[in-house]
């Protein structure tokens, strides 16, 4: 399970992202190697033609800037277009099926979809119904397509991944369903640090502890002993009332100077974004030289242009 040590067979099985749960370790290492050569390939002003013909439609029911921008570009990059459909503006926001909706789609020569939305079986469903890959742009269940970006940022800056121990701080969201699934799945150690109550998703946990030691703690200082990476989110996610009490409660856990210290002297600090300075993170740590959170959103372009250079080819 150590990346550096992964042979390339420049192929995956899925054909779909709807979770890294669906995902072999070896599967993550192939999009990771491909986001490396495609982030080079970019640097290097080469012109890429790998999508070309190909239409990637964006279906989002929740705001985003990286995700709609990361797709749309890097979907450009490839030779390939973006068709961007909000919900509200299309017939699915009132009422048509998931059913119809893709059917829909792939007769007007769709190749791909990729959707952000409430509910994960929404993203299961476009995939049951439909011929095409689907690609899951973050539901209340979990982010995917972040949590690749994420392993480049830190295997890019730490240069491996295996042993290497993430804490996510705060509520045990999407983002920390993820990061558990798919840190885990490269060798990581990863704890969850959050207040009782706001835990996370159980299958998540125990699909993530088969591949690896990760754990749930409710003890913000302990947990950032020896971390190599600091990671944290907002406290109320897209479609969450702010509730005081839960605020309160979050902000044992902020992400500061002192939880930093605690942390290996070169740890890092990681933040999906968008970031809430003075709340689930303070601006003393989000503007340091320790945070890579830019690199991070970079990243996302990447690793998604892999995801679709393998799902849409
Ligand atoms: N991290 C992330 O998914 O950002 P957006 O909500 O801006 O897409
Ligand atoms: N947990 C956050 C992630 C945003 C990228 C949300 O779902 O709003």
């Amino acid at each position: 399970m150590d990346i550096n040590l992964h042979q390339r067979t420049f192929h995956i099985q899925n054909k779909h992202l709807l979770t890294l749960k669906d995902y072999t370790p070896s599967e993550i290492f192939e999009i990771l190697y491909m986001a490396r050569d495609l982030k080079k390939s970019l640097k290097a002003g080469e012109f890429r033609t790998d999508l070309k013909g190909k239409t990637l439609a964006m279906i989002f029911a929740k705001s985003s800037t990286r995700t709609r921008v990361s797709f749309e570009m890097g979907i450009r990059q490839l030779g390939g277009e973006g068709l961007f459909l909000s919900s509200n503006d299309i017939q699915l926001g009132r009422g048509e099926t998931i059913h119809d909706t893709v059917k829909v789609l792939e007769r007007m020569s769709i190749s791909g979809i990729m959707i952000r939305t409430f509910k994960q079986s929404d993203v299961e469903d476009l995939a049951k119904y439909g011929t095409i890959p689907i690609i899951n742009g973050l539901t209340d269940l979990c982010h995917p397509c972040q949590v690749l970006a994420d392993l480049l940022t830190i295997w890019e800056r730490k240069r491996d991944l295996q042993g290497r121990k993430l804490v996510f701080f705060g509520d045990g969201n999407n983002m920390a369903n993820s990061l558990m699934v798919g840190c885990a799945k490269c060798g990581m150690e990863v704890v969850v640090a959050c207040p009782e109550g706001y835990e996370p998703d159980q299958g998540f946990l125990e699909h993530a502890q088969k591949y690896g030691p990760v754990s749930v703690s409710h003890d913000p200082k302990a947990a950032a002993k020896g971390a190599d990476v600091l990671y944290t989110d907002v406290f109320f996610s897209m479609g969450q009332k702010p509730d005081p009490r839960k605020f309160e409660e979050m902000m044992r856990f902020q992400v500061n100077d002192e939880l930093m210290a605690l942390a290996k002297p070169d740890a890092m600090f990681l933040h999906c974004l968008p970031a809430h300075r003075g709340e689930e993170v303070t601006a003393s740590v989000i503007d340091s030289p320790a945070s890579f959170v830019f690199d991070e959103a970079e990243n996302r372009l990447h690793a998604q242009k892999a995801v679709m250079y393998f799902l849409m080819k």
